[in-house]
């Protein structure tokens, strides 16, 4: 692990290493494929990836689903920087979810702005159930009602990036998690 990355000009130091990240998401999947046990193809669930932050987290976890399932996904937004705008933005129609269970798969759980906005769609859309699975949440900040039903690890309030997670683009192709340190 690096001591230290700039992005933007901006300092990031070591917070949470690789080794320990998938070794949250081996007991997180190791819950999913429990309560996920004995589903038929036809009632396979849909892993619902979130755009573009929780493209490495859905790899990982997707390697480690042993159930039937499909994968979709889409893309919302609403972080500007290092701060939430507060409005979700989507940007793909996501089509083929009538029936279906979903499981979204989020890289961060911060506000709850994005799983909020995204549960409302899918039921919206006709989905049968919707569930949240998400690598890391702010317990600190999260103030919603939805329950978050798959979580890998809690983290304090801060920004951070890598494993997925950007600074305005840049850095989500860190292996490890970084903590701006200012
Ligand atoms: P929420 O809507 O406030 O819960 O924010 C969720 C989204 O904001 C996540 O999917 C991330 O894309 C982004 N986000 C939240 N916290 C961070 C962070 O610390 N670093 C990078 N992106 C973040
Ligand atoms: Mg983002």
């Amino acid at each position: 692990m690096e001591n230290r990355i700039t992005l933007h000009g901006r300092n990031f130091k070591p917070l949470i290493p690789n080794a320990k990240l998938e070794e949250a998401i081996d007991i997180l999947a190791e819950k999913i494929n429990h309560d996920f046990e004995g589903v038929t193809e036809e009632d396979a669930p849909i892993l619902l990836c979130t755009l573009n932050g929780a493209m490495i987290f859905m790899g990982e976890l997707l390697k480690r689903i042993t159930f039937p399932c499909i994968v979709k996904a889409a893309k919302l937004s609403s972080y500007e920087g290092t701060r939430s705008t507060g409005i979700v933005k989507s940007e793909t129609v996501i089509k083929g979810i009538e029936g279906r269970s979903i499981i979204v798969v989020e890289d961060i759980v911060d506000t709850g702005n994005t799983v909020e906005a995204m549960e409302k769609m899918l039921f919206s859309l006709g989905a049968a159930d919707v569930r949240i699975c998400t690598m890391l949440l702010k317990p600190e900040v999260y103030k919603k009602q939805i329950p978050l039903d798959y979580v890998a690890l809690e983290i304090p309030n801060k920004f951070i990036v890598g494993f997925g997670l950007d600074y305005d683009e840049l850095g989500r192709n860190s292996k490890d998690i970084y903590v701006l340190d200012e």
